[in-house]
């Protein structure tokens, strides 16, 4: 198995309620390695980039308020297969559908306020990684 890097978010809700620290342990228990990270006001025109993919659904302009309601924790998470190990730890979107133990079940408290972010393929990873961190900021 490779060794990717995949870029995660620590939402307003979590930065919210102090769970930064308890969600990056999710995270090194599961064997990635946090290889860069940095807490950040989005722009709106920040949040509205990152999620350019998803600007003709409905809940776009909600989305948007909500990454720039509060401080998120953008990083770059190391190891292997870490874009699926990711969103494993993650669980599902919904938290109403996230596997027990996981990140989303465990802290989520909406489909909107689902407390990370994760890139959902290799491809993306790598845009994602790049829209938020030079090269010079990741260290592994
Ligand atoms: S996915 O992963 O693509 O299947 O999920 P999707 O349902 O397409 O959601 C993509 C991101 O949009 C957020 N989302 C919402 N925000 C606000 N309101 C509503 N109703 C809503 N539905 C989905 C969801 O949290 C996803 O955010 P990210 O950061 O990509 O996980």
């Amino acid at each position: 198995m490779a060794t990717e890097r995949t870029l995660s978010i620590i939402k307003p809700d979590a930065t919210r309620r102090n769970l930064t620290g308890k969600i990056n342990a999710r995270f090194e228990d599961a064997g990635l390695r946090i290889v860069a990270q940095k807490r950040v006001l989005l722009t709106q025109a920040e949040a509205e980039g990152f999620y350019a993919v998803h600007r003709e659904r409905s809940f776009f302009p909600e989305l948007v308020a909500f990454m720039t309601s509060g401080p998120v924790v953008v990083q770059v998470l190391e190891g292997e297969n870490a874009v699926l190990k990711n969103r494993d730890i993650m669980g599902a979107t919904n938290p109403a559908n996230a596997a027990p133990g996981t990140i989303r079940a465990d802290f989520a408290e909406s489909i909107e306020a689902n407390s990370v972010h994760g890139s959902d393929s290799l491809e993306n990873a790598t845009n994602e990684v790049a829209y938020f961190f030079a090269q010079t900021e990741i260290v592994g």
